[in-house]
């Protein structure tokens, strides 16, 4: 027999507690001669199932018909979905706070990070020591920071010597120029120019003075190299600078052009930031991996989600647009031949590169990556080109 004060503490409930559940029934203590209320055994048994059910979410009210076997099978039934969905939860949490320890593969957690928080993600990575070149990398790649050197070296050793960083063709190309209403700019700024394959497209098929922006040294020398042999020095002006700072002023550009690396920052943050960019009745032409269908292959789903956890489909993309006050001129998608004429060369460049790098996580990826385009390229996924420009 215990006093309530003894209930109290066995149980692990406050005094005051116990007594609004002897008010409820839950509970009943019996006063013996000495005026004093006793509990039983059965009362703090009774006491400890009431804590377990609540810990599963029941109400004292459900906890109560429980304990009198009343209570409707379906509550409980809820009660457990809801349980099971709160245990994968606090899993979850559990492993990120493991990964933020280091106790886990800091691959999975910039997985998760960039997927369920892509912005604070990267902020993350800044505080970490990250510059901001590097934080979209790891950021865009999810890969293991641990070993995030040797990562970016060996994946510049395999895209280095390779003439298109990204799927294209020079007539997808020139249909996207083609579709640019205003045929009279003066100034166009290419983003994430690469090596400049389409800027000196651009040079050569509109007057506009072009100015290419990259952060990659390398993009940029090689794109300095190819002006000079096309003679178009006066034409093209190569800025090395990250899109997310560009270092120009408000309403300087007739159009701007961002062919394959609007993923970097994410479309809807590159609409906001880039627009001011642009002046009256300028035009925005971006290229973006999108979904080509509501029912993707599982494996190619899964691929992007990872990969690129922002993909949507063309719809979406549409509708993104309008949000963020843009008219779509027109839109299509890049055909077959503008990714062959991408990964035909990179898979060579991984076949001859894997005797001297076998185990490179770097070469594995884009093993992986050329397998998901061999099965489903334009059937599953494409690059879609979109002209757009700021709504009056
Ligand atoms: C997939 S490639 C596309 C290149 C080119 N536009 C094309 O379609 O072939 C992406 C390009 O974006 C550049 N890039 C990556 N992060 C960048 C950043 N923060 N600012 C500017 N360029 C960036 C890369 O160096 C690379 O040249």
């Amino acid at each position: 027999m215990y006093l309530i004060s003894e209930l109290a503490t066995k149980a692990g409930i406050s005094r005051t507690t116990l007594l609004y559940y002897e008010k409820q029934g839950l509970i009943k203590g019996h006063r013996l001669d000495n005026g004093y209320r006793h509990y039983s055994e059965s009362d703090l048994q009774r006491l400890f199932l009431i804590k377990q059910l609540q810990s599963a979410g029941l109400t004292l009210k459900e906890c109560q018909s429980c304990l009198e076997a009343k209570l409707d099978k379906s509550i409980l039934s809820e009660r457990l979905t809801q349980l099971t969905e709160d245990i994968q939860k606090k899993t979850q949490a559990r492993e990120l706070l493991l990964g933020l320890l280091g106790e886990r593969s800091q691959r999975e957690l910039h997985s998760s990070l960039s997927k369920s928080a892509p912005n604070v993600h990267l902020n993350w990575l800044n505080t970490q020591g990250y510059d901001e070149k590097e934080a979209l990398r790891l950021k865009w790649l999810s890969k293991d920071m641990n070993e995030h050197n040797a990562y970016m070296n060996d994946f510049m050793t395999i895209f280095t010597p390779l003439e298109q960083w990204a799927p294209g063709s020079k007539q997808d190309t020139l249909n996207a120029i083609s579709l640019m209403p205003n045929q009279q700019m003066r100034r166009i700024l290419e983003i994430g120019s690469g090596k400049g394959g389409s800027t000196v497209l651009l040079a050569n098929n509109t007057k506009a003075h072009i100015t290419a922006v990259d952060n990659e040294p390398v993009a940029i020398e090689q794109l300095n190299q190819k002006i000079k042999d096309s003679q178009l020095v006066d034409r093209i002006s190569p800025v090395c600078a990250s899109m997310t700072a560009l270092p120009f002023e408000a309403k300087s550009f007739d159009a701007i052009w961002a062919e394959s690396c609007v993923y970097i920052m994410g479309m809807e943050n590159a609409l906001q930031q880039w627009k001011p960019l642009l002046k009256d009745d300028g035009i925005l032409v971006v290229s973006d991996l999108v979904w080509l269908t509501d029912m993707p292959d599982e494996n190619v789903k899964q691929f992007w989600l990872s990969n690129y956890p922002d993909i949507q489909t063309i719809p979406t993309r549409l509708k993104l647009f309008q949000a963020q006050g843009y008219d779509v001129i027109d839109h299509f998608s890049l055909g077959l031949n503008a990714w062959e004429n991408y990964w035909l060369p990179l898979k060579a460049r991984v076949e001859a590169l894997q005797p001297t790098m076998p185990t490179s996580q770097a070469l594995l990826d884009v093993e992986q990556e050329i397998g998901i385009y061999e099965t489903s390229v334009a059937k599953d996924f494409t690059y879609h080109y979109f002209i757009v420009k700021p709504s009056k």
